[in-house]
């Protein structure tokens, strides 16, 4: 029998309300991109404590609910009965206590901050794995844009250690951000030994005061011991960056992948390892903003929000097509078989990010 297609009368999914705590660079910049977005999302919430922030503003221009009472006034809202998912875009700090109050309500949390309550999520990497997760965690800026890069790396050879060098425009860091930099290294070092596989890890960042401000950049180190392919890991860092290019278009290697190979002539001294054989690999990127809030040299809220809408999106959608998969069993005990294979195609195909 040829696969049945959906009943003419099934109903297209219907926009996800979501809300986002945190009026700031990063809060601002995500209701921007929800705002341009698919649909999939509508914004139905923006949550603040500073009733003069910027982000405040926009969204009451915008006609958007606002409430500058924190997570206390969320709940307050009459739109918060349909709000289905909250973005946290506060602080680490801000964001526990946030997750106190919003884990009984049962609504969905994304963390843009590195409070790391939740498992950590880089769609291109893990994000399948945790599509029910009540609190999923986004990691950091520079955890977004080399994490891929070292799992592609350990995709073709284990990694025995990962360095990230992440630098930012100064400019482009809120007081929310300066106040988690202790929570950025430890959270982005963490996720590049659990997401991307590295045996040990660290990771750096630096706000970069230049003026005119510097576009994002990212250097990232893997050392891989003994002999390897250094073509097939050039090939998967190329077609892992492409795929992170699709949710975030500034995304671009700087130069080609480089090798170094030290034999036991010339090995590499490290620091509380001693001498290093094998080969270390080096990928440098850069990340140009949309320039959606503040102006392209910020691709370090780009590489977070677009990640997050990524995700968010993704979720819905896996919701969604669950929803369809139940209601289709129901149908199935009094309907032909079709609508059930229908059922369960819907819930299969949500697989590829978008
Ligand atoms: N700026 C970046 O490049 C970047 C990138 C990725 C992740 N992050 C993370 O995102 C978070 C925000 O960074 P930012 O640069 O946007 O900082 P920011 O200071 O510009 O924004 C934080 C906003 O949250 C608000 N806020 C603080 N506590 C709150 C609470 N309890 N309830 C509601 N609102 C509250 C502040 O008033 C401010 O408007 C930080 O955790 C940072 O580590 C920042």
């Amino acid at each position: 029998m040829p696969p049945a297609t959906a009943p003419a009368t099934a109903p297209a999914p219907a926009p996800w309300p979501v809300a986002v705590i945190g009026s700031g660079n990063i809060g601002t910049d995500l209701m921007i991109k929800l705002l341009r977005g698919s649909g999939a999302l509508t914004m139905g919430a923006m949550v603040g404590i500073d009733p003069a922030s910027d982000g405040l503003a926009r969204a009451g221009r915008l006609g958007i609910a606002t409430t500058a009472d924190g997570v206390d006034g969320l709940l307050a809202l009459p739109e918060f009965a349909d709000i289905r998912l909250v973005f946290d875009a506060t602080s680490a700090t801000a964001h526990r206590t946030n997750w106190a109050r919003l884990e009984p309500t049962g609504v969905r949390v994304l963390d843009l901050t590195p409070a790391a309550v939740g498992p950590y999520c880089v769609p291109v990497v893990n994000l399948d794995a945790h599509l029910d997760a009540p609190n999923l965690n986004m990691v950091t800026c520079g955890g977004q844009a080399t994490v891929p890069i070292a799992a592609a790396v350990a995709q073709v050879a284990p990694v025995a250690y990962a360095e990230i060098v992440s630098s930012i425009a100064a400019r482009s860091a809120g007081p929310g951000t300066r106040a988690n930099i202790d929570e950025f290294t430890e959270t982005t070092s963490r996720a590049l030994r659990e997401v991307a596989g590295a045996r040990r890890s660290k990771a750096v960042i630096v706000l970069n005061p230049a003026e005119p401000p510097l576009l994002m950049r990212n250097t990232v180190y893997c050392l891989v011991e003994g002999d390897c392919d250094h073509t097939a890991i050039e090939n998967s860092i190329l077609e892992t960056a492409d795929r992170v290019r699709s949710y975030v278009p500034g995304y671009r290697l700087k130069q080609r992948v480089q090798f170094d190979t030290y034999g036991p002539d010339n090995p590499l001294y490290i620091p509380q390892t001693g001498g290093f054989t094998g080969t270390k690999v080096t990928v440098m990127l850069e990340v140009t903003g949309a320039a959606d809030y503040l102006p392209a040299y910020a691709g370090n809220l780009d590489i977070m929000t677009s990640a997050a809408v990524a995700a968010a999106e993704r979720i819905a959608q896996h919701a969604q097509h669950a929803q369809q998969a139940q209601h289709g069993q129901q149908a199935e005990h009094a309907q032909p078989a079709e609508y059930g294979e229908h059922a369960e195609h819907a819930g299969t195909a949500a697989g590829a990010l978008r």
